[in-house]
């Protein structure tokens, strides 16, 4: 693991700042330590007095925890509902607080709601969906844009204790059925189009192409956002507003298991096929809360602003569930960074003095690019905190974000987790954890985390090895949608015996036991912060009639992380030509979505395989990379393919 070795030789530290320690919830190394050790030593203790002390239970639970590897119950017997959680329960002390600031792409166009506001919006859509006859249990698929009613759609299906899934926005009608098809959804909720850098994404198209082929779906709910015309099945789709004008007032919060599915999400794995990561209840919305709260040392006034789209899964934690059940103020914004310019998001601190801000290491190498002038323009002393996640942050990164937006004064906090562990797993406490640039740190309470080897042997300081979490966390995921076979052989069966969750990650620990995770180990890639398989997008590139092979790897990119190229071998007669290579990333992205265009396809003569057939990917990883030494080839069955490949190159 070559690749974190100039991360092993930053040498900076950033001890947290005395005034912020001083204030915070935990503000010291030694006070980090106890919790940690105590989370460790008596897990069910810790996580019950939590549990306790940070839900509103409608009935308490018998049991803090059953393992029976892989599987997980957490709090069972205990009764509760999320959406009561996040709302109404904070009626009386936080009524007339702002849940929800709201910003739209277009500038100008602004909506504030209040927690009282915001109760009453998802009473009244929960309303709606019952009225559809929609009951607990059933799956509810959400593509929509970044607006308030996405959020109250969420918290509607789990006030009702409906399932829900929802779609990035990005994806195209494909991926829309895939996953519709996959959950069995009976309803889809969607919008007439979203904005995005001025244009109008055709949402309701999307769902309409998919649906065409979703034989569960018998509702499509359209909210009207651009007012653009969409086609209309009066059998099957319904406007929001008839809807909740006609649904009867309020729906009260049904109490649900402790165990009851919250949602499904699906995300990019090794097959062709994206996985439905299930989450439930109550240990979800345990450990969204308890990170929302000690990760970002949540005060009463601040305002917090997570920039993920709800369609991911940071989106669900750090947008809508962490932030409301917290009590806090959220910021959701619907567009793109750089419209109408590279300052929005930036004018947009400084207009809602927002204190935290947390982003992904692609979006701060983007503002690295377009340039210190565009933050300048604009106040940023409100601010009091910084996080990272989704990717590793370069140190040269991470000193640009420190300086620039956090002006040497706010701590940041790189989050190391997944959709799997549906809550932050290591990472700083700004109050407590002093930082290095390009580490996530240490491990939250009731991680218990290591760096090992195929034997599963601890390999300690200096050496690279698989990061693996030895026992169960509230917040994991209990199976995958329909495939527990593929949740035991994907997480849990490399080290069965010893009942470990294998992250897929490739990390090292350093002699102060601080994490660095150097990326996937597995045909995962992380392009721009976005999770994609690259068999997902070799199979895409198959579907296409010209395509005989394809290979999928990604290459270095200096903003996106990573970027995608595509080998490609094309039947005979079939001109390999511009207007092809073209044609090829188009159909990826009909197949998928944008997030999935190569930024580069090869024609190749043939790929290198091994004896036994299997493509030797490490081959084509250091050609793409532009690579003058490539790895070892002593298993490749026809060496003239590698020469013909560069020259193709
Ligand atoms: O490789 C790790 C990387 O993102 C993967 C999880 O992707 P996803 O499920 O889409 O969730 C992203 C947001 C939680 C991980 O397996 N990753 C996430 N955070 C970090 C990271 N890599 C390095 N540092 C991080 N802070």
């Amino acid at each position: 693991m070559t690749d974190l070795d100039p991360l092993l030789d930053e040498q900076r530290r950033f001890p947290p700042p005395p005034e912020f320690a001083r204030d915070a919830r935990i503000g010291s190394m030694d006070e980090y330590r106890r919790l940690y050790r105590e989370s460790i030593a008596d897990p069910e203790g810790f996580w019950g007095r939590l549990a306790e002390a940070e839900i509103d239970w409608i009935e308490p639970w018998d049991r803090v925890l059953t393992w029976d590897p892989p599987h997980a119950r957490w709090f069972e017997g205990g009764m509760l509902n999320v959406s009561a959680n996040c709302l109404d329960r904070h009626l009386e002390t936080r009524g007339h607080k702002v849940a929800i600031h709201w910003v739209g792409e277009p500038p100008g166009e602004q909506r504030t709601l209040t927690y009282r506001e915001l109760h009453a919006a998802v009473e009244r859509f929960a309303a709606a969906l019952e009225s559809l006859g929609l009951l607990a249990g059933d799956r509810v698929a959400i593509y929509m844009p970044m607006v308030p009613e996405t959020a109250i759609a969420m918290l509607a299906c789990a006030r009702l204790g409906l399932v829900h899934s929802v779609i990035f926005g990005g994806f195209s009608a494909e991926a829309i059925k895939d996953r519709v098809n996959d959950a069995g959804a009976k309803a889809v909720l969607t919008a007439d189009g979203g904005w995005r850098r001025g244009k109008i994404v055709p949402l309701k198209d999307n769902v309409d192409e998919a649906v065409a082929e979703c034989p569960t779906v018998e509702h499509v709910v359209v909210l009207r956002r651009t007012g653009v015309e969409v086609a209309w099945n009066d059998e099957r789709d319904v406007w929001w507003s008839d809807l909740v004008r006609d649904a009867p007032r309020g729906a009260p919060p049904a109490a649900v298991d402790a165990e009851h599915p919250l949602f499904i999400l699906y995300t990019s794995g090794t097959t062709g096929k994206p996985k439905g990561i299930l989450h439930t209840s109550g240990g979800y919305l345990l450990g969204a809360t308890l990170t929302m709260k000690s990760v970002f040392d949540l005060k009463e006034d601040d305002v917090f602003w997570c920039t993920a789209d709800v369609g991911w899964v940071t989106g669900h934690s750090y947008v809508v569930y962490g932030p409301l059940a917290a009590g806090a103020t959220a910021i959701m914004y619907e567009g793109a960074p750089d419209h109408p310019e590279p300052d929005r998001l930036w004018e947009i601190v400084a207009d809602l003095e927002v204190t935290i801000f947390y982003t992904a290491p692609t979006a701060i190498r983007a503002f690295m690019k377009w340039g210190e002038e565009w933050p300048a323009k604009h106040d940023l002393s409100s601010l009091r905190l910084l996080g990272t996640v989704g990717e590793p942050i370069n140190p040269a990164a991470w000193m640009w974000y420190h300086r620039v937006i956090g002006k040497e004064r706010c701590p940041i906090v790189d989050t190391w987790w997944q959709t799997e562990t549906g809550s932050i797993m290591i990472t700083p406490l700004p109050g407590a954890v002093p930082t290095k640039p390009g580490s996530a740190t240490v491990p939250f309470f009731g991680v218990d985390a290591d760096v090992v080897d195929d034997a599963g042997e601890s390999v300690g300081p200096g050496s690279g090895g698989y990061l693996v979490i030895k026992r169960p966390w509230p917040s994991m995921l209990r199976t995958l949608w329909g495939d527990d076979e593929r949740y035991r052989s994907q997480y849990w069966s490399r080290y069965e015996e010893r009942g470990w969750y294998f992250t897929g990650d490739g990390a090292q620990i350093d002699e102060d036991g601080y994490v660095w995770i150097v990326g996937r180990v597995d045909d995962v890639i992380n392009v721009a912060g976005h999770r994609l398989g690259t068999a997902e997008i070799e199979s895409a590139l198959v579907s296409h009639e010209a395509v005989v092979e394809a290979a999928v790897v990604a290459r270095p990119d200096e903003i996106k992380g990573q970027a995608i190229v595509a080998f490609v071998t094309v039947g005979g007669g079939v001109e390999s030509d511009e207007t092809l290579r073209s044609e090829l990333r188009e159909h990826v992205v009909r197949r998928i979505g944008a997030l999935a265009r190569p930024a580069e396809v090869r024609f190749a003569q043939a790929l290198p395989k091994t004896r036994s057939g299997k493509i030797m990917r490490r081959l084509l990883k250091d050609i793409a990379a532009g690579k003058e030494e490539i790895g070892d080839t002593t298993t490749l069955e026809d060496y003239s393919v590698l020469a013909t490949l560069r020259q193709e190159a």
